[in-house]
């Protein structure tokens, strides 16, 4: 490595510590530690200032589908650039937003029919959330207040604070309490550790049950359900059993509920199909995506809704049925132009068919985990896995949070070249979904030695 270059990450550390703040990041450790400072990318790796390459393990934060730097996708932007790189859709339209409502409608569940533009999948939550309370306000106010909605423990939806409200992850959001909403939880149908106590499929989801007295109980105050589809994913990716997302939707149509699908983390190829509601025909009132719809390239996100949900905020201006909601960013063509080249490139390489076969490699290389001690639970959908790790293989004790095992398995396999991000003591693999076999396969070998190395270290057991 050149002196030159070994000068320029000493000098970019030191302003990183002085003036930046990272997400989710304990400053005071940051600031001890050796930041890795990411300078390039190239299909399934990253590159840092010294020219070292690591495996994308996660996608960027599940954002990446087609890799890093993708011709058409770099191309799709550079031709949007020499356009225009934003005007607003307050008042005005622009040519790549309107082209990419259409395509989306096209992809989404049947009956989904409108598309509502913001920057990230917690704005687009909070768009539906808001759009089911004005919706009912509008279409039925004889019926009083619907302003509750229902979501599972253990969700997460987003961080800003309607979001929050709706989520339900103790350690990210028990600070902000006094600030959210009240809303009503039920159980996740978290199979490996059932808060029923019961096994699938003897259980006939009985986890359903409290779910349907809560609908038949409260549903004059319910606005709607948000659930994340098939895969609760920031929860350790709790994969629901097959059947359950389309009871919910047959329980929130009998009782009036709305159905909202954040299909932030599932949508775009995902889980195999464009979106996880179509593994069962499940079409939601609302849904909320963001992360892969530009590819991983930039910050956007669509809430989709149905004509009926539309409809109701049609009228005069006098009639304040308006949707009172924006964003400076609302449409911007950069994004949009890269998300149309994303969905492009979804037909041209025909990208679900040819993920297919990877699901099952990915399946089949993960199987080689369980014979390590302290894998509990391995839990895969589509291209999105979790490796739980427990303290007790046996009993399935978790192991206590200060021991940090997905923080020091992650920072094993990045010594190895593979970047992670753990949930936890839950290790996540959700490579782009371009990633091909012999990727994929170093990968899981990197891991599986990682979690080896770390969970056999006797201090920890
Ligand atoms: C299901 C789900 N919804 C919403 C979000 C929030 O998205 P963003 O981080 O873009 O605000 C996430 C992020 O991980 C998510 O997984």
């Amino acid at each position: 490595m050149t002196t030159a270059k070994k000068n320029r990450t000493t000098t970019l550390t030191n302003w990183d510590r002085t003036y930046l703040w990272h997400p989710f990041t304990q400053m005071q450790e940051w600031e001890q530690e050796e930041p890795l400072i990411i300078e390039r990318g190239k299909g399934p790796y990253l590159m840092d200032t010294e020219g070292k390459r690591y495996l994308d393990g996660t996608s960027s934060i599940w954002v990446n589908l087609h890799g890093h730097r993708h011709p058409s996708l770099n191309r799709a932007m550079k031709n949007q650039l020499d356009r225009l790189a934003h005007s607003t859709l307050l008042g005005l339209s622009n040519p790549p937003a309107i082209q990419l409502a259409r395509e989306l409608i096209r992809i989404a569940p049947k009956g989904l029919k409108r598309v509502f533009y913001s920057d990230n999948g917690s704005t687009a939550v909070e768009v539906a959330l808001k759009m089911a309370v004005q919706y009912w306000q509008q279409r039925r106010p004889e019926a009083g207040p619907k302003h509750t909605f229902l979501h599972l423990k253990l969700a997460y939806h987003g961080d800003t604070i309607g979001a929050v409200s709706v989520g339900n992850i103790e350690l990210f959001h028990s600070r902000f309490k006094a600030l959210l909403f009240p809303t009503l939880e039920a159980d996740p149908p978290y199979c490996y550790r059932c808060p029923l106590n019961l096994a699938y499929p003897s259980c006939q989801m009985a986890c359903l049950d409290p779910i349907e007295r809560i609908l038949k109980e409260r549903h004059r105050e319910l606005a709607g359900f948000i659930i994340e589809p098939l895969v609760q994913a920031a929860a350790g990716m709790i994969t629901a059993p097959p059947g359950y997302l389309k009871k919910v939707r047959e329980l929130c149509t009998r009782y009036d509920v709305l159905l909202i699908a954040d299909e932030v983390a599932t949508g775009f190829g995902r889980t195999g199909k464009m979106f996880a509601c179509q593994h069962e025909g499940v079409t939601p009132d609302l849904m909320a995506t963001s992360k892969g719809l530009t590819g991983g390239y930039m910050p956007l996100a669509a809430t989709l809704t149905t004509e009926e949900i539309y409809n109701a905020f049609l009228g005069t201006y006098e009639d304040f049925k308006t949707f009172f909601h924006g964003h400076s960013y609302t449409g911007n063509p950069l994004g949009c132009a890269v998300a149309l080249a994303n969905l492009e490139v979804f037909r041209k390489e025909k990208t679900l068919a040819q993920l297919q076969p990877k699901i099952k490699t990915m399946a089949r290389l993960l199987e080689s985990l369980w014979q390590l001690p302290h894998v509990g639970d391995i839990r895969q959908r589509g291209f999105m896995a979790a490796i739980e790790l427990v303290a007790d293989k046996k009993t399935g004790k978790p192991y206590p949070l200060e021991a940090r095992m997905g923080h020091r398995v992650t920072a094993e396999a990045r010594r190895r070249g593979l970047l992670l991000r753990p949930l936890g003591h839950i290790m996540v693999l959700m490579p782009p979904l371009s990633t091909d076999d012999r990727t994929l396969t170093r990968m899981v070998a990197i891991l599986h030695q990682s979690i080896a190395t770390v969970t056999s270290h006797p201090a920890l057991n």
